[in-house]
């Protein structure tokens, strides 16, 4: 017995290593920690149990039977994150540059399984050459097996994917088919084709980051929901933004105490400016209404004239969507549609309650957006809104005009409670343009036609620029004091809490994709 526990205490060691010493010196000369590091740091201490350390490959060809390594490349196995469980994969680059053969997937699957099963979050941890060129299609097979599960798993446990090395081929799906995918700067990238390939097609010179580096894939794509300057702050990003969720869709996520903070809500009254031409930063408001430092912000760097987040409010996970009037005043175009709409459908998955912070012109007007196909993009966020059957409640602090007011979680497309500041404008256009239209002719023959159209101007905005039109018909429940905003918001979540929408049955809608 000793001799055989000697043995298996070896081959745990050898495993251990990955790849070997040398290559874990040039990966810590990368600035990345291994997979193990990895795993080690995102658990809870101590928490850790690994599956399938002992698994090889089972290749021949290209003297492959005398290269093994225990693990195949990737460490899989279960832990927890603050208490709660999670299943694991972290691919470890020092194994033939992490690449998937037939083995390694099967053990990313084999937690994936599990994962489901238990109904628990999984966690990919990316840093891989692809797939094992020495296996050929079986290592295609691996892939299309796990993309296969990311798809059954979704809207069942959150999948959280995390970029730190290269991820490039056919091996972007999966973390595009996951909740969230987080990128490391400067040492992760995620492509279809790498620069050499694009080169030769389209004979554009880019290098690997410009491509699709983190920053990249942050703002251009909205690929990358969230960036990190390092593999630590990558590994406390995946902690904090689990901490919102619940372990699967049939759970809700734990609440946390909280304080009322009465005294700070004042400042809510000052931030909309009188002139309505005026932006401001719709940040502070989030700031004004939510549990102290409660906001995580996703992709706050893509499409930035809207806003998406999970926040606190009364201790409750919620999710926030919010027009930000810094950026292009706030208007509905095809990304900021886009990005709402994934963050609205994921919150409904998981019984998150949605907020809608309202302050919004319309859609974008032009060529660039009609032939990117604004219709169908802004009838995403129109059908994810609607379909949503978590509690949800919309507070228009300024404008809310046209189809966006709408799109933008109206009374009228299942909205729970919506309530308007004093300051709000709810109408079908701006008062200027509606003038201009209504009025054409009584502005063309008037002996002072410029004096007419202010007079036509100031009309129509003393009967529609304001929330009580809005609010006679109902489709305000109530216009609210700022400062009040808060305590509103966490009685009218709590009197919602156990809201329940029976849908018709079907197999699937069909969201304009
Ligand atoms: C087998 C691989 C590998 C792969 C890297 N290695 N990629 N082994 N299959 N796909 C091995 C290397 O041979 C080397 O082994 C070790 O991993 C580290 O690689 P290096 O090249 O030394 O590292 P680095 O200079 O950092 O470059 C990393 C890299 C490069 C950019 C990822 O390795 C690379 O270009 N790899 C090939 C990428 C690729 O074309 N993959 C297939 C894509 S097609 P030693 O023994 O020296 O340590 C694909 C299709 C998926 O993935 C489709 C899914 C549907």
């Amino acid at each position: 017995m000793q001799d055989k526990i000697k043995d298996l205490n070896e081959k745990l060691a050898q495993a251990q290593l990955g790849g070997g010493e040398k290559r874990i010196e040039k990966q810590h000369a990368s600035k990345k920690l291994t997979a193990r590091e990895r795993v080690q740091y995102v658990l809870d201490e101590g928490s850790f149990e690994e599956i399938g350390a002992l698994v090889t490959h089972r290749t021949k060809d290209f003297g492959m039977d005398k290269q093994q390594f225990y693990g195949d490349g990737v460490v899989t196995g279960y832990g927890t994150i603050d208490g709660r469980l999670v299943y694991i994969f972290a691919q470890d680059f020092t194994v033939f540059g992490g690449s998937l053969s037939e083995t390694h997937a099967e053990k990313i699957c084999k937690i994936m399984d599990l994962a489901v099963k238990v109904g628990a979050p999984l966690i990919g941890l990316n840093d891989s050459g692809g797939a094992r060129i020495q296996e050929g299609v079986r290592s295609l097979g691996g892939y299309a097996d796990i993309f296969y599960r990311n798809v059954q798993a979704s809207g069942v446990i959150p999948q959280l994917s995390a970029i730190m090395g290269p991820c490039a081929g056919g091996a972007v799906y999966s973390p595009a088919m996951t909740d969230f995918t987080l990128m490391v700067e400067n040492t992760s990238y995620m492509f279809v084709t790498g620069p050499n390939v694009v080169k030769t097609v389209t004979n554009e010179a880019v290098t690997s980051e410009e491509l699709g580096g983190a920053s990249t894939h942050a703002s251009k794509s909205g690929v990358a929901h969230k960036t990190s300057a390092n593999d630590v702050e990558c590994l406390e990003d995946i902690k904090k933004l689990l901490s919102y969720l619940p372990q699967n869709n049939q759970e809700k996520p734990q609440a946390l105490p909280y304080e009322l903070g009465d005294e700070l809500r004042d400042q809510l009254a000052s931030i909309v400016p009188d002139n309505a031409n005026k932006p401001y930063d719709m940040h502070e408001v989030i700031t004004g209404i939510i549990d102290a430092d409660s906001f995580y912000e996703i992709h706050k760097d893509h499409a930035e004239n809207i806003i998406v987040g999970f926040a606190r409010l009364g201790g409750k996970s919620i999710g926030i969507v919010a027009n930000q009037p810094m950026f292009l005043a706030g208007v509905l175009d095809v990304n900021s549609s886009k990005k709402a709409a994934r963050f609205v459908r994921f919150c409904d998955a998981f019984n998150i309650p949605l907020l809608t912070l309202e302050d919004v012109p319309g859609f974008l007007p032009g060529t660039d957006q009609e032939w990117n196909g604004i219709i169908v993009h802004g009838a995403k966020l129109l059908y994810a809104f609607s379909e949503a059957t978590v509690p949800r409640i919309t507070v228009i602090t300024r404008k809310a005009y046209g189809g966006a007011y709408d799109v933008m979680n109206s009374k009228h497309i299942g909205s729970d409670m919506n309530f308007a500041w004093p300051s709000a404008e709810i109408a079908v256009m701006g008062a200027k343009g509606a003038a201009e239209i209504i009025f054409r002719k009584e502005i063309k023959d008037a002996s002072d036609p410029e004096a007419k159209w202010k007079e036509k101007e100031a009309e129509y905005a003393e009967k529609f620029a304001n929330p009580y039109s809005a609010t006679e018909r109902g489709f305000i429940d109530e216009v609210i004091l700022p400062k009040d905003t808060r305590r509103k918001l966490i009685k009218a979540f709590a009197m919602l809490e156990d809201k329940k929408v029976d849908v018709p049955k079907r197999k699937h809608g069909n969201i304009p994709l």
